[in-house]
């Protein structure tokens, strides 16, 4: 049974605190590579510091023995090859890269945390069948580009996508391709559309990563087994007014694209609350004026919201909401809605039933409490799920915090969830 075949193993996954000690070190090492002072991690995509993050990775890949390769923009992989040759690979990983001021655990846990379960195998003489690899993906944050999970969502097959890059720059407006080429990724939209996986290129895919709730601390658990992975979508909005002078255009006078925005803000609050459940949630992240100055009329305003829920149906309810409120607010303020573009429109993913029994095996197999749970954050587990088995391994940080510095999990529960996802992949590779 898979029980004695893994059994032999489970002695050496006791972890000495001297290798604690070096997991903690090599967190805080990737964290120094941040363009915002500690403890905030700032880390973007193609910027220098996320160049040095990568040949950091590929270090300790190579390090631990894989077999390193790139793809197009720059999706990382470390192979370790299994005894039969031709079987589809088992796979794990996550991203390093980090929006504006966040913290040091988000992606890392996943990246680190598998390269360690790797090295846990090793020591403890384990010899895969298929293949295992670590994958590092390339932007799962969408701050430069506005498209999250980019690697991933590339590799599920997305030509919308591909067609939606060409035309993509930064708010500095730097071209996509530019900014890859910049960080030595010399690509062209081809490359981009040949990047796509068939279903059945992995066997599994396993994602560890940070709770980013406070469910597993509150009730004392050590793992949590990802079941469902909630439907994200963002939105970004324009509104165009004729903007003038702030004490010389009298109220009646004035068509103000600022106060559109804030209207359409507290707008997305109201539909999300409306949605009557506690699982639909709307934010609005970013709100510029224009031309941001004390004394002028915001003439363009441009605001960017995410909602998100576990119903897609519900979520595609409350968007339809807020597209109808952005055309009244227009029209009752005589403003133009000069864009309404919905940028992602994800459904859900659910984790593949085998994967989830390897993880609640691995976690039995360990003696270490676990919870069912959904996740609210997105992960390029979302894409992966589309063209293999897909399941994610939770564990706990501290007071649910993450998106921003005080950011934390204690490197005993990085050290479970490292144990959990090693046994999940050696029991994985056998099957
Ligand atoms: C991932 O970073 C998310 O926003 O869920
Ligand atoms: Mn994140
Ligand atoms: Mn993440
Ligand atoms: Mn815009």
């Amino acid at each position: 049974s898979h029980h004695s075949i893994l059994s032999f193993s489970l002695n050496s996954f006791s972890v000495e605190s001297e290798k604690l000690q070096s997991q903690a070190r090599v967190i805080d090492e990737l964290s120094t590579l941040s363009d915002s002072p500690a403890p905030a991690v700032t880390r973007i995509l193609y910027s220098e510091k996320d160049n040095l993050a990568r040949r950091f990775i590929k270090g300790i890949m190579e390090q631990v023995g894989l077999s390193v390769r790139e793809d197009a923009v720059g999706n990382i992989y470390g192979r370790w090859d299994g005894s039969e040759k031709g079987l589809p690979a088992v796979a794990t990983g996550s991203h390093i890269d980090a929006i504006p001021f966040s913290g040091k655990y988000d992606g890392v846990v996943g990246v680190l945390g598998a390269l360690e379960a790797i090295n846990v195998l090793r020591r403890s003489g384990f010899q895969p069948k298929r293949p295992l690899e670590v994958i590092m993906f390339t932007s799962e944050e969408p701050t430069r580009f506005g498209i999250s999970c980019l690697g991933s969502r590339l590799l599920a097959g997305s030509e919308a996508l591909v067609n939606t890059l060409k035309l993509a720059a930064d708010a500095q407006n730097i071209s996509f391709f530019d900014a890859a080429k910049s960080a030595g990724y010399n690509l062209s939209p081809d490359d981009l559309s040949k990047m796509v996986l068939a279903e059945g290129s992995y066997a599994a895919f396993v994602e560890l990563h940070i709770e980013q709730g406070p469910l597993l601390e509150e009730e004392g658990l050590s793992i949590g087994i990802v079941t469902a992975i909630a439907a994200p979508a963002s939105i970004k909005v324009e509104f165009e007014g004729n903007g003038g002078h702030a004490g010389a255009v009298l109220m009646p006078n004035r068509n103000d694209a600022g106060l559109a925005a804030a209207e359409l803000a507290l707008a997305v609050e109201r539909h999300v609350l409306e949605s009557g459940s506690i699982d639909t949630v709307g934010t609005v992240g970013i709100l510029e004026l224009h031309p941001g100055a004390i004394n002028s009329i915001p003439s363009k305003s441009h605001i960017e919201i995410d909602i998100r829920d576990i119903d897609e149906n519900r979520r595609n309810g409350v968007i339809e909401k807020v597209h109808k409120t952005a055309i009244n607010i227009s029209q009752n303020r005589q403003v133009k809605l000069s864009e309404f573009k919905i940028i992602n429109q994800d459904p859900p993913a659910l984790s593949d039933k085998s994967v989830i029994d390897s993880m609640k095996f691995s976690t039995e197999q360990l003696n270490l409490s676990h919870k069912f749970m959904i996740s609210r954050a997105y992960h390029d587990s979302l894409f992966m799920a589309r063209i293999s088995p897909m399941g994610m391994i939770f564990i706990p940080c501290y007071k649910g915090y993450s998106h921003k510095p005080e950011e934390y999990a204690s490197i005993e529960d990085i050290s479970n969830g490292v144990k959990v996802l090693a046994l999940t992949l050696a029991k994985l590779s056998l099957e």
